[in-house]
């Protein structure tokens, strides 16, 4: 240890110090040391040990040359000890301050360069997606009805089994109820009616004359429901949009007329449309209309030579289910049967989708396969 180091410690009598000018070489000699240590203070901790050991209460440096030095000294040396005294404690308390403002702006400044924002850096690109080819699809049907004077209304998915069906001429044990199995809710006991899952669209054909006198225009896209078993071309949920326009003059040929413009517009202007008698008991005609085969261009034969396996040799694809409005549901909505007619339709998304797109397996809306979901951007 340096010999030096310890002089604090010890009184001036006993360093043998017993004239004034010998004080200022002593206290040179401590400022050296203090000038040396407060360089390595270069960081809080550091910056903390030397303050403690100079400017301690008890045991700091200053503190020992207070009690060592400057009280015991002899008369004639005290003035001088004194003044040497404030001298060095002026120079370290002004050190330790300049050191700790150093040493702030020095973390604040590095501080400032690891958050600072590079904006040369290339930013993230992410992909934005698109919507589902249901969802697409949804909107062109939209666009075609809304631009021949249709709006689009929706309505719930779960109803009341007088919307579902009696409004819509579905008595109770009428037999068409078997060919739509229903989900029904589990309720309470004493619920004030039972509640299901619709099984298409048409509810809101009564709800939407309920609240609107004639004439009607609308289409109504939406989610509805089967208990079907999936395989490829049935799934418990799927899509439809239904379509009902009713007036005092509206004709069956306003309705062919209707659909023909539809299925043109959405498939192409080459195809055919044709209607056959079918059945629904809020239809009277009914029909179920028919579009030439979009994959064999209505030959019923393949491109290979042998029988089209998408219509199955027939030239023709069933479409959907359509109708001129049954009287009977005119008297459900307060509608005057004698004075207004008009014709409701309603398609099946995901087979309109499906025959479009060449698509041969209805679950592929539903797994949401990036895969498949990236070939329709
Ligand atoms: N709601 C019928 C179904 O889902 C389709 C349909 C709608 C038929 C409107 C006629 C009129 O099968």
């Amino acid at each position: 240890m340096n010999p030096s180091e310890n002089t604090v410690s010890q009184t001036l009598a006993a360093l043998g110090i017993a004239q004034p000018d010998e004080i200022s070489s002593l206290f040179a000699e401590v400022r050296a040391r203090f000038d040396a240590e407060i360089i390595r203070a270069h960081d809080e901790p550091n910056w903390n040990i030397t303050k403690v050991v100079w400017l301690g209460r008890k045991s700091g440096v200053l503190a020992q040359i207070t009690d060592n030095w400057l009280k015991p000294a002899t008369p004639e040396l005290k003035r001088a000890v004194g003044a040497s005294l404030n001298e060095l404690r002026a120079h370290v308390e002004s050190k330790i301050e300049e050191c700790r403002v150093a040493i702030e702006s020095g973390s604040e400044e590095s501080a400032l360069t690891r958050e600072r924002v590079d904006l040369s850096l290339p930013g993230v690109v992410r992909p934005i997606g698109s919507h589902h080819l249901i969802r697409q699809v949804f909107q062109d049907v939209e666009d075609i009805f809304v631009s021949i004077g249709f709006s689009v209304v929706e309505g719930p998915e779960i109803e009341t089994p007088y919307y579902n069906f009696e409004a819509l001429n579905i008595p109770e044990f009428h037999p068409v109820r078997d060919d739509m199995d229903t989900f029904y809710i589990d309720l309470a006991k004493g619920a004030p009616t039972p509640l299901l899952l619709r099984t298409h669209t048409s509810p809101m054909q009564i709800r939407t004359m309920e609240k609107q006198k004639p004439p009607v225009r609308v289409i109504v896209p939406g989610k509805v429901y089967r208990r079907d078993n999936p395989d490829a071309t049935h799934s418990f949920a799927f899509h439809q949009v239904e379509g009902l326009a009713v007036d005092t003059d509206i004709t069956f040929c306003d309705f062919t007329g209707t659909i023909e413009y539809f299925v043109k517009q959405f498939f192409g202007s080459g195809v055919k449309t044709r209607f056959r008698p079918s059945y629904f008991p809020f239809t009277e005609p009914s029909v179920e209309f028919d579009v030439s085969c979009i994959f064999c261009g209505g030959s019923g034969m393949a491109a290979s030579g042998g029988i089209c396996g998408k219509c199955k040799g027939a030239g023709w694809i069933e479409l959907f289910g359509a109708g001129m409005v049954d009287p009977a549901v005119y008297g459900f909505v307060n509608y005057d049967a004698k004075k207004v007619n008009g014709f409701a339709f309603g398609m099946g998304m995901d087979r309109l989708a499906m025959l479009k797109y060449g698509i041969d397996d209805i679950q592929v809306f539903f797994q949401n396969d990036v895969r498949f979901l990236r070939q329709f951007p």
